[in-house]
């Protein structure tokens, strides 16, 4: 049974703006990152007991070109996510992927490897 993370929750950091203005986003917005290298989104997610998860992040990247960035938990890289274009910013997809949680918090963290930013991120669930 995975828990859901919003974009726009108050365990979330989004270094951008909460939108509404694409349809199709969970909750009551999603993250609008700003687009530049420097912006993130961050999730604190909890796990009842260290070991393997996943991790389904949804996102929509409505421009042409892909939008990478680097999946960071609890400060280390575990994967560059390619964030490649979905067609518009109303279609979103899903990236999967595993990684390794500690007992308690955890921060997952995608930092932009590129100067155009994230895509959108509306959630993850975990
Ligand atoms: C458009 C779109 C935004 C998106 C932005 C971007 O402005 O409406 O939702 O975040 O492009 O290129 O990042
Ligand atoms: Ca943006």
């Amino acid at each position: 049974q995975a828990t859901r993370y919003e974009g726009e929750g108050s365990g979330a950091t989004c270094t951008g703006t909460i939108d509404t203005n694409h349809s199709g986003y969970s909750g009551t917005g999603f993250c609008n990152g700003d687009n530049t290298d420097s912006a993130f989104a961050e999730f604190t997610v909890q796990a009842s007991a260290a070991g393997t998860a996943t991790v389904r992040l949804r996102y929509a990247n409505g421009g042409t070109t892909d939008r990478p960035g680097d999946l960071i938990v609890n400060g280390t890289r575990v994967e560059t996510t390619p964030f490649a274009s979905t067609g518009a910013w109303n279609t979103w997809t899903d990236r999967t992927v595993t990684v390794q949680l500690r007992e308690g918090a955890n921060t997952l963290r995608w930092d932009p490897t590129t100067a155009g930013g994230l895509p959108n991120i509306d959630y993850i669930d975990v």
